[in-house]
């Protein structure tokens, strides 16, 4: 039987994906008809980003899974009409596109680039930075992204500490957990990477009081969610003098709106959203192996745990 496989994305996504997902489908040996257009009672898995049109999955009766093409679901997690299986994007290219980002930006700050890139007064004043053994980063969210970006960045030499909600095993990375670890971990974080995901719990988990237990000069690197932080709180912590830097990649609202005062702000680098970008010739693997996992009836990879929202 013709497995019908819907594309709700984007239109103009679709002519990129199209060639990879077909590929990765039939190397399997599945029979899929893929289109963005089928009648909703006859499709049989979605292949979902959340900025697509599609809300309402009541009509899709014989839908056996939605399989974001997100590693992040805050956009569809709490979607009412949403009763079978949701899955979210795991994938090598999104793993590596986040490590290499996250690291090139870590490293810009260590080393304290820009005192030499913008350098307004051609001073001739050399104050060297530590070395990364003595630097201590903190990745907060140690799932698939922050956990392989802790270790790279723990293999360059940096003094990695890690917090997420369960212990981790991780080697040359000290793990912290939970919230009895926040505090040890804020405290830490001369360097703070954001990757947890934004649900209820992780909301403003860097608002005023989280900001004042940082290290002075802190510098905070969110390629997250902007919900992690309270942008009033860090605007007035940035002024204060108290963190040094912040590096956004993720916002409350997206695009950054012109007015937003991250924009101008000389203490705060906006890049749009662009830290980890799925890649259609990776990302459709994951989604035909879960195909073929739902055909077996085996489980799906990276289920969405829907009650604690990632
Ligand atoms: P995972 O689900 O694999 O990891 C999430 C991590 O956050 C886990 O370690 C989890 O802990 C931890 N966590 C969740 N809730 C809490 C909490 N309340 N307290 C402490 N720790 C918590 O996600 P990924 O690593 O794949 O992705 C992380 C996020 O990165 C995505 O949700 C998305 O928002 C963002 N992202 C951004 C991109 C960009 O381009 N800017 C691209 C891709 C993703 P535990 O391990 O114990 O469960
Ligand atoms: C994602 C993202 O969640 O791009 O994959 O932010």
């Amino acid at each position: 039987m013709t497995l019908n496989v819907l594309f709700a994305g984007k239109e103009e996504r679709w002519p990129h994906y199209e060639g990879p997902l077909n590929e990765a489908i039939s190397a399997l040996g599945i029979d899929a008809y893929l289109a963005t257009d089928i009648a909703p009672e006859l499709v049989d898995y979605i292949v979902y980003a959340p900025n697509s049109d599609l809300k309402d999955f009541t009509p899709y009766t014989r839908a056996k899974a939605v399989l974001n093409l997100w590693a992040g679901v805050d956009a569809i997690v709490g979607n009412k009409t949403l009763n079978i299986p949701l899955t979210r994007m795991v994938d090598t290219g999104l793993t590596q596109g986040m490590v290499e980002w996250v690291c090139g930006h870590t490293i810009r700050h260590h080393l304290g680039m820009d005192q030499h890139i913008i350098n307004p007064s051609n001073q001739w004043a050399p104050s060297p930075p530590p070395l990364a053994w003595d630097r201590s980063v903190v990745v907060f969210g140690m799932g698939e992204l922050g956990s392989a970006c802790a270790s790279v960045l723990a293999k360059f030499g940096f003094n990695v500490t890690g917090w997420s909600r369960s212990e981790k095993s991780i080697d040359r990375v000290t793990s912290l957990h939970g919230p009895d670890g926040l505090k040890a971990a804020l405290a830490k974080a001369e360097i703070a990477i954001l990757l947890l995901p934004d649900t209820p719990a992780t909301n403003n988990t860097f608002d005023t009081n989280a900001l004042a237990l940082m290290p002075k000069g802190a510098v905070i690197i969110n390629p997250g969610r902007g919900p992690l932080i309270d942008d009033d709180a860090l605007l007035a912590s940035l002024d204060a003098g108290h963190i040094g830097h912040a590096t956004l990649d993720t916002f409350r609202v997206e695009p950054l709106p012109e007015s937003h005062p991250y924009w101008t702000h000389p203490k705060v680098t906006v890049t749009p959203h662009v830290a980890a970008e799925t890649r259609p010739k990776y990302s459709s693997l994951t989604i035909a192996e879960n195909i073929q996992r739902g055909e077996a009836g085996e489980p799906f990879l990276h289920l969405v745990n829907r009650s604690v929202g990632y």
